[in-house]
């Protein structure tokens, strides 16, 4: 631990699985008190736990981020427990397929709603609290589904992610002088369980090909650049996005890769 968040306080949505709880173990190892929202308490209160047992402060509360209410009770929640929130990492995201075909209205409607809407809804909690105190950093969780490259079954997502890039452009300039940051991390492709079915092996391996790194990244890989997005010493650094994708979106062919 280097302490690079030292006497900081972050909220991180979806942190009871996956990226979201290898940021919130990330900046909890590097000082940060650390609130945990995300829908189902239980898996949230097992990542708090972990981080406490290891030396660090965290706690958990249920939020769903589609729901304007919820958004502003986890607001005010944090602010409750830990007095004031200096981080904001927006994480929480679905990714479910469906061809545009097959695509039932509901299920866009589901996905804008928990990506796109979500980061709407916690900059309008959130942001009046920070450009009062004149501090604040935002670090969503993008991808380069959407903003880079797309995806077959994943329009929706897709249209997400690109509308999450956007939003944060303007989001960043509205508060610029404010002292606030708004960022994203744009991952590729992140291993967030251990491979189960034989579907889940072949996906997992089709990607695999895809990268010319060769392997599926981790969740700590996209903690530690929204580490830097949430420092201090990423103060001059605003609107921007930052691929973590182990060169997946670089080749024009992926003959020539040793
Ligand atoms: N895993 C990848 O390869 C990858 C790649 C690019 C982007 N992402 C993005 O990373 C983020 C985290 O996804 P992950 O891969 O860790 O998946 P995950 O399913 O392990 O984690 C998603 C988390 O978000 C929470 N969540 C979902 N809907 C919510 C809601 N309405 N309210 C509150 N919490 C909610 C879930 O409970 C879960 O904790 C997402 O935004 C996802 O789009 C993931």
């Amino acid at each position: 631990m280097t302490g690079r968040l030292e006497g900081r306080t972050a909220v991180v949505t979806g942190g009871g699985r996956g990226i979201g709880a290898g940021i919130a173990r990330v900046f909890a190892a590097e000082g940060a008190r650390v609130l945990i929202a995300t829908r189902t308490l239980k898996r949230g209160e097992e990542v708090a736990a972990a981080i406490n047992k290891a030396g660090g402060e965290a706690s958990a509360m249920a939020t769903d981020v589609s729901d304007a209410d919820q958004v502003a009770a986890m607001v005010a929640e944090a602010r409750k427990r830990y007095g004031a929130i200096d981080i904001m990492a927006h994480n929480a995201g679905i990714f479910p397929s469906s061809t545009i075909v097959k695509m039932k209205e509901a299920e866009w409607d589901q996905v804008l709603d928990t990506n796109l809407k979500s980061l709407f809804l916690v900059c309008k909690a959130v942001l009046p609290h920070m450009t009062h105190r004149n501090y604040g950093r935002i670090v969503v969780t993008s991808s380069i589904s959407g903003p880079r490259v797309g995806m077959p079954g994943w329009s929706h997502y897709c249209a997400s992610k690109a509308g999450v890039n956007g939003f944060l452009k303007s989001a960043a300039l509205e508060v610029a002088k404010k002292g606030v940051t708004i960022n994203a991390v744009e991952p590729g492709n992140i291993q967030i369980r251990a491979t189960g079915s034989k579907m889940a092996q072949a996906h997992e391996d089709t990607m695999k090909q895809a990268i010319p790194m060769g392997y599926l990244g981790q969740p700590e890989d996209i903690a530690y650049a929204a580490l830097y997005l949430a420092s201090d010493e990423a103060r001059y650094v605003t609107g921007q996005t930052i691929v973590v994708d182990g060169g997946q979106i670089l080749p024009e062919s992926q003959s020539g890769i040793l």
